[in-house]
């Protein structure tokens, strides 16, 4: 596989996923070939079933290839141990989902710091996470609710506030206003643009709603888990 350093951030090489089923394999992607660069801003779109949360996934480290090459941030994760993976998730990766996964008996201001205790162990990072909420526009007074106390968009605030502590270079964010109002995802949108643009976040987004779509610089579709 060509190395992939310079500006590419992310590339799949002829990348197939397969999930065995009793009834025969499901083939969520049959060889995608890919390149993001450093700071791209991409929706990838396609039909329910496509293989778009697959795609994702394997960004993510949540899963791997059934087979090809999938290169993040120079390294081929063909290989890699879990421990590997877990660590190139944790300290380069931020996931932003649809149902916000908040963990229900934390506070806001808990929910942010998880990612850092379990990087650090320790809970002296309340600043740091106090000074993400604020940058998520989240008012003070908010951080000691719990996720039933927020409105959707607060919790999705919270959720990209949390993805954002660990300061990784790349979001990922699978139908991030799939649960809000057109006036709430819009402010989200805004958030993400402005991440991209003022920090150089590289963001890969899946949407169906085209007016979402665009804010990205590029969109990728996919079909029977192809890129058409
Ligand atoms: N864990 C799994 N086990 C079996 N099949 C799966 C699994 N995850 C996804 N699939 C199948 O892979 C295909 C792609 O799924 P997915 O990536 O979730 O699509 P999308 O996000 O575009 O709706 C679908 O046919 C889906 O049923
Ligand atoms: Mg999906």
């Amino acid at each position: 596989m060509p190395e992939c350093d310079g500006d590419t951030i992310i590339r799949f090489r002829e990348v197939s996923k397969h999930y065995p089923l009793p009834s025969g394999d499901v083939v969520a992607l049959d060889r995608v070939s890919l390149d993001i660069m450093k700071g791209d801003f991409i929706a990838i779109m396609g039909p329910s079933g496509s293989g778009k949360s697959t795609m994702l996934n394997l960004m993510g480290c949540l899963d791997t290839p059934t087979s090809g090459d999938l290169c993040i941030k120079g390294r081929n994760i063909r290989g890699m141990s879990d421990e590997e993976l877990t660590l190139l998730r944790r300290d380069h990766i931020g996931f932003i989902f649809q149902q916000f996964n908040l963990l229900p008996l934390l506070t806001a201001l808990e929910n942010v710091q998880y990612p850092l205790i379990l990087k650090t162990g320790s809970r002296e990072c309340v600043e740091r996470c106090r000074t993400v909420l604020q940058a998520m526009d989240m008012d003070e007074e908010l951080t000691s609710h719990k996720p039933s106390e927020l409105s959707g968009g607060q919790q999705q605030r919270v959720a990209i506030a949390r993805a954002l502590v660990n300061d990784p270079e790349i979001l990922l964010a699978d139908e991030p206003t799939g649960n809000l109002d057109s006036k709430t995802g819009t402010a989200i949108m805004r958030l993400l643009d402005t991440l991209n643009r003022e920090e150089g976040k590289t963001i890969i987004m899946v949407t169906h709603d085209p007016a979402i779509a665009e804010y990205a610089h590029r969109v990728v579709r996919i079909v029977d888990g192809r890129i058409t």
